[in-house]
């Protein structure tokens, strides 16, 4: 196709009531994808399970009360990894079994690749390294030839499309974005947790990215990784590690993950048209909220517990409600605040909005509800939603939350995420409005959009273990029915991600084993 645009991309991948976006039809079990990548033929470095042993309680890594940095070490950056892109525990139903990370994923594909470029750690040999999930290992990928200047942690993250195609088809582009932004606030929050900044950087452009990481090599065979971002570390006193250079000597061959592949040429069109460019100029600072953050979560536990013991919930009865409290600090949580994880990662400017179903909320009209995350927004949307909503000023003075319209929207919601029950039995549900026509011109900034929405998304799960119920990521909606709901016309605004959360109903079927529960004698041997 000649001259294709990204709203020909989004359009085509939109749900409909009446059409799902193009997908496989079936499931071809067979073919589906391993969801570990290996580097055959690299060196292989195990990394300690150790994140038992950090003390950071989440109530004071939520109002960006850091503890003291941990020194750079292989056993900080195994629980830096261990907690952000680790697995977290093995599900069992009858002779099957799969594996649950930090990071969520949409199916559980989880197509995000974790990387690490690191010089001057004991006991790591300077190099850009491969994170394998599966037994938390490192694999050596590059080295250099000589002596390299820089010092600490840079990380990096990439997306195997194929992974959320093989389910998904076309729309898995766009959960491909959803994830890396889940797994850029898993990494900024396990990051906090050992005293540590991590700082997403603006000005690499994909084809760095992918020359840093060795993306762009040996992967003839294998499913091909596209390159996401850069974060860079900062250890104490080394501040933000600078960009290291491109490794001389490159080690390992990366696995193929299915026997065979279905083309997607959206997806491929989309990874060239959305391609970042190197930005030569800092982007503006985000405005930065300067009030305390409102609200103490129900349950003070250590962070290392809540990131772990993040879930998505399959069910929720339908009956537990939340105080408005809760719901108000949940919601002041995904204010951008620079000290604060995951939003001292950011760097650009808050785009998107909650438009919010209040289900169960005590004290709380049910009804739908906007929390707009930048001042500057507001005019914008009252002049692009529909006339006739209210615009109450509801909870605290300093959130920027108001009620558009009281009603039991129970039903609205659960049509519009695919008839899911899980958007109406919830306590709260939400769709996340971004403000789309920034990436009209720059089509990079729509892959930004979703890793935003994804950031948010990871904010509120860790927000509702905290609050004692679980969350569930949304990313079947049907577009258009949200937007038809707010009176959205033309290409501003568009949802790019729903949320819910409430009271879970586990599935008694299933059994739950630790995540490294083959491993733990690491522990003890590396402690
Ligand atoms: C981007 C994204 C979209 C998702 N969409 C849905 C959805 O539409 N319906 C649903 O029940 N779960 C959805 N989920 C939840 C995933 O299925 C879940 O994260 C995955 O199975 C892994 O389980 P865990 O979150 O408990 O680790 C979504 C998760 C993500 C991150």
């Amino acid at each position: 196709m000649v001259d294709y645009t990204l709203s020909d991309y989004h359009e085509r991948s939109k749900h409909r009531v009446n059409r799902y976006a193009p997908g496989p039809g079936q499931l071809d079990w067979a073919n589906q994808p391993n969801p570990f990548r290996y580097y055959e033929g690299s060196t292989r470095i195990e990394l300690p399970l150790l994140a038992d042993v950090l003390e950071t309680d989440y109530s004071a890594l939520r109002c960006g009360r850091l503890p003291a940095p941990h020194l750079l070490s292989l056993q900080s950056i195994a629980i830096l990894f261990e907690l952000s892109l680790g697995i977290s525990a093995w599900k069992v139903y009858g002779n099957t079994s799969w594996a649950l990370r930090c990071n969520p994923s949409s199916g559980n594909l989880h197509p995000t690749e974790g990387y690490l470029g690191t010089a001057g750690v004991r006991g790591l040999p300077a190099g850009v390294y491969h994170y394998v999930s599966g037994d938390h290992s490192l694999e050596r990928r590059g080295e250099w030839d000589a002596p390299v200047e820089f010092r600490g942690l840079i990380l990096g993250l990439a997306s195997i499309a194929w992974r959320e195609a093989w389910k998904y088809g076309m729309r898995a582009f766009r959960y491909c974005q959803h994830d890396c932004g889940h797994a850029i606030a898993a990494v900024s929050y396990a990051a906090s947790a050992l005293g540590w900044r991590a700082r997403l950087l603006a000005a690499p452009g994909d084809v760095e990215v992918a020359a840093l990481l060795g993306l762009d090599r040996d992967v003839a065979s294998a499913e091909s990784e596209a390159p996401d971002c850069l974060l860079s570390v900062s250890v104490s006193e080394l501040g933000l590690a600078k960009l290291p250079p491109t490794p001389t000597r490159w080690h390992g061959e990366a696995n193929s993950l299915s026997y065979d592949h279905v083309e997607w040429p959206d997806i491929e069109r989309m990874h060239r048209l959305s391609g970042k460019p190197h930005l030569y100029r800092k982007p503006t600072d985000p405005v930065s909220v300067s009030h305390e953050t409102a609200g103490k979560p129900a349950r003070n536990l250590p962070a290392a517990q809540i990131f772990r013991q993040r879930r998505s919930a399959v069910a929720f009865d339908g009956s537990t409600t939340i105080s408005a409290d809760a719901f108000f600090a949940m919601l002041d949580a995904t204010l951008p605040r620079s000290d604060v994880p995951p939003w001292c990662t950011w760097p650009w400017v808050a785009e998107v909005h909650l438009a919010i179903f209040v289900h169960r909320v005590d004290g709380l009209d049910p009804g739908l509800y906007v929390l707009v995350r930048n001042p500057d927004a507001v005019a914008p949307l009252k002049a692009s939603l529909r006339s006739d909503l209210l615009w109450h000023k509801i909870g605290p003075p300093e959130l920027p939350l108001y009620l558009l319209v009281a009603s039991d929207l129970r039903d609205a919601a659960r049509l519009i995420s695919c008839h899911q029950d899980i958007a109406a039995d919830s306590c709260y549900a939400l769709g996340m409005l971004a403000h789309y026509k920034i990436a009209v011109n720059k089509p990079w900034r729509y892959r930004v959009l979703y890793w935003e929405c994804g950031m948010l998304g990871q904010v509120l799960y860790l927000e509702a273990e905290a609050a004692g119920i679980r969350a569930t990521g949304i990313g079947c909606f049907f577009d258009d029915e949200m937007h038809a709901l707010l009176g959205l016309r033309g290409h501003v605004w568009q949802s790019l991600y729903h949320f819910t959360a409430g009271g879970a109903v586990d599935d008694a079927r299933l059994t739950t084993l630790p995540g490294y529960a083959f491993a733990e004698s690491r522990s003890a041997s590396s402690s």
